[in-house]
């Protein structure tokens, strides 16, 4: 085996040549590894004692996709295209031998071989649309040519990935290799030789993609149609769109042209430099702070839950899906019965639409341990509480639990604003308390906020990372502060949206404004869904918000069709005059000047305190980096993506200078590391 370079090794097997890529973790197609894969190539071309190549990596994947963390810097190294050339012009057959995940410019490479064999287990697919992008390695016009246009429309508007017996199906591979992949593939490869096969390069072959562009048309257009809603805002699946409709147009040069150009527009455009952010926020937010490297999470090997109401049931289910038992502690029978309910309800809906069996809906129900004593939580090795927002009930729960679970045991709460040192306090083992703030609904929302107490030790916020991860979920740690990162950042939009509407603007104005910027919902939306009365008494409302008003007017919110805006039995909306009314009396009588408020001023008042406040967090410590603030808004507020979250739009789009003047002509109390940078 020769070294070409640092990760290209040239082996041989008799008259195979074996390229092998050696470039962990995931072997993408940094400048070495492009380099290393020209030379190989180049060595082959000019070895006549060579009759077929394998291309094949080490470690844990075929190339995962070109280099994300290149992008935008100045080019180094031989050009992907090039390389691409070298494989797809060799003179003898080239076969890819794929596991793992070929990914982007990872499947990109593997089509321009002219044979592909994988694993079992292998996964194709091009997800440059995920990071804002589109295959810009001549995806966009090979693949159509090898699965047909429709599947590659879908393949590159969604980013998901087949798996190897989808791929066989469609032609993507030659065959599923049983056994060592290498010894397999360079069996194939010999098969091809004796057989005499020719050189195939999708490049030349039309034949496969389904239609001209005139028998095509509808195809197209229907698929834009169905999708409208998931593609607003982003501009990447229309320009993906507009590739595969080039492949069946154009010649393929053409075709490339078109890709070259359109790949280049998403590259340097802020959406894509968003969404790669967000790909590399998302793996940093995982990394805790200051952790000695030897930490180890403890095992996690059963939980115990206390209340099954919405949130209880919906954390419960994240467990049992992933084969952890659960206990679940109710005070009333009738509740802890309804809560099982719900979650029997849910998974069998999941079932009847197909993702999963009813064997399975059985399996994790058999997980679920329904209880009315918390004594039965002696033995599980992480509670998670999850009763309502109460100081007092809270502290007494965790006082319970000290004396009945097993030592060592994590105990979280689930509070979304309450102060976890003030509950840690009711414990002689504050090292083991902390946060695990789950978003609604549970069992759906990607967030977590792990909330490290004052003497939280570091080991139980390793253990409460990991097992996020183990049940989905992208945990992000937060210091204790009144409503933790999110829901201290949206109080600050809240206060701002409440004003607006006495100081003139509409509700359907404000949630106007904010769903155009990409948001799936606006404030007066969100809380007509969630419910005007949480957290509201008619004991002892006195009617001095406007939310006491309309809740003391009978209006709930959608659950009684009444709220910021009326509600028909199929949920359309349309703003309520019995709340318009309220809004004003209350502005009229507090004396507020009523005036015209243009979409810029909603905007700015409803985002620039959030990101103020945001940069308030970082100054106080509370979170570890404006990227984990990012992640927090994306995945548990719907903060568009390609926006990049709040810190990220704020240093990128809005400016941090901006927003600062102008929180300052409203009088704010601005953070200076808002001035300085995050
Ligand atoms: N470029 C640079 N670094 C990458 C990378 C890439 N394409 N893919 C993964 N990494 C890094 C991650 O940042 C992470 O680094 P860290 O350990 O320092 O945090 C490390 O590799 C491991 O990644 P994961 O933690 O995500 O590992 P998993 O095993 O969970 O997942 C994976 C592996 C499925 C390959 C996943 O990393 C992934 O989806 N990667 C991105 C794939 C992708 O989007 N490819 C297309 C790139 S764009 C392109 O190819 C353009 C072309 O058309 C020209």
């Amino acid at each position: 085996m020769t070294a070409i370079n640092s990760v290209v090794d040239l082996g041989r097997d008799g008259e195979i040549a074996i390229v092998t890529v050696n470039s962990p973790p995931v072997n993408a197609l940094s400048a070495d590894v492009r380099d290393g894969l020209a030379g190989a190539f180049a060595a082959i071309a000019g070895d006549s004692s060579v009759k077929a190549v394998v291309l094949a990596c080490a470690g844990r994947t075929f190339i995962a996709g070109a280099d994300i963390s290149e992008f935008g810097k100045p080019p180094r190294g031989a050009s992907l295209p090039a390389v691409q050339d070298a494989i797809e012009g060799a003179p003898v057959p080239v076969i890819a031998a794929i596991h793992g995940t070929a990914l982007g410019g990872g499947l990109e490479v593997a089509l321009t071989a002219h044979y592909r064999v994988s694993d079992a287990r292998a996964k194709f697919g091009l997800p440059e649309v995920k990071l804002g992008l589109l295959p810009g390695a001549g995806g966009t016009q090979r693949l159509p040519r090898v699965v047909g246009a429709k599947q590659a429309l879908a393949m590159v508007t969604s980013g998901t990935p087949i798996g190897a017996k989808a791929a066989l199906a469609a032609g993507l591979i030659e065959e599923i290799v049983e056994g060592d992949l290498t010894a397999g593939a360079v069996a194939f490869a010999r098969k091809v030789v004796a057989e005499g096969r020719p050189l195939k390069r999708i490049r030349d072959d039309a034949s496969k993609l389904g239609g001209d562009a005139a028998s095509l048309a509808p195809m197209f257009a229907e698929f834009r149609a169905a999708n409208a809603r998931a593609f607003k805002g982003f501009d990447a699946p229309e320009a993906n769109i507009k590739c595969i409709e080039a492949a069946v147009a154009l010649p393929f040069d053409e075709g490339l042209k078109v890709e070259r150009s359109e790949f280049m527009k998403l590259m340097t455009g802020l959406q894509s430099a968003a969404q790669r952010h967000v790909f590399f926020a998302e793996r940093q937010a995982a990394k805790i702070d200051g952790l000695p490297a030897d930490t180890q999470p403890l095992p996690i090997a059963s939980v115990g839950i206390i209340g099954a109401g919405t949130m209880g049931g919906g954390i419960a289910m994240n467990f049992l899906s992933v084969g952890i038992p659960v206990t679940i502690v109710e005070t009333k029978q009738e509740a802890l019965d309804r809560g099982i309910a719900v979650i029997r309800r849910n998974y069998e809906n999941s079932a009847k639409k197909g993702r999963f069996s009813m064997e399975e809906v059985e399996a994790r129900m058999a997980r679920l341990t329904p209880s009315l004593s918390l004594d039965d939580l002696h033995s599980v090795d992480l509670v998670i509480e999850a009763v309502f927002e109460n100081m007092a009930i809270k502290k007494e729960i965790f006082g319970k639990l000290d004396r009945i679970a097993k030592p060592g045991a994590i105990l979280a709460s689930n509070t979304s604003y309450l102060n976890v040192d003030e509950i840690a306090s009711a414990t002689a083992r504050p090292e083991s308390v902390l946060g695990m703030h789950f978003f609604s609904p549970a069992n759906v929302m990607r967030l977590l906020e792990v909330v490290n107490g004052a003497r939280t030790s570091k080991q139980a916020l390793a253990t409460a990372m990991a097992v996020g991860k183990q049940i989905g979920k992208i945990g992000v740690v937060s210091g204790v502060c009144h409503g933790f990162i999110g829901n201290r950042m949206l109080g600050k939009r809240q206060e701002q949206a409440n004003k607006l509407i006495l100081e003139g603007a509409r509700p359907a104005d404000v949630d106007r404004v904010l769903v155009e910027f990409g948001f799936p919902m606006g404030p007066f939306q969100m809380s007509d869904l969630a419910g005007l009365d949480i957290g509201w008494s008619a004991d002892t409302s006195k009617g001095e918000t406007v939310r006491d008003r309309l809740c003391e007017a009978g209006l709930r919110g959608q659950k009684n069709g009444k709220g910021f805006y009326d509600y028909d039995a199929d949920r359309n909306r349309t703003p309520s005059p019995v709340a318009e009314q309220i809004i004003l009396d209350y502005a009229a009588e507090k004396g507020i000047n009523r005036r015209e408020i243009d979409d810029q001023e909603i905007l700015e008042r409803c985002l620039y305190p959030m990101v103020n406040e945001g940069a308030k967090i970082l100054d106080e410590g509370m979170a570890q980096r404006a990227s984990d603030i990012d992640i927090v808004w994306i995945n548990g507020y719907g903060w568009p993506v390609y926006r990049g979250g709040p810190m990220f739009w704020a240093e990128h789009d809005a400016g941090r200078e901006t927003i600062a003047a102008a929180l300052e002509r409203m009088g704010m109390d601005v953070s200076p590391r808002l001035k300085a940078g995050f």
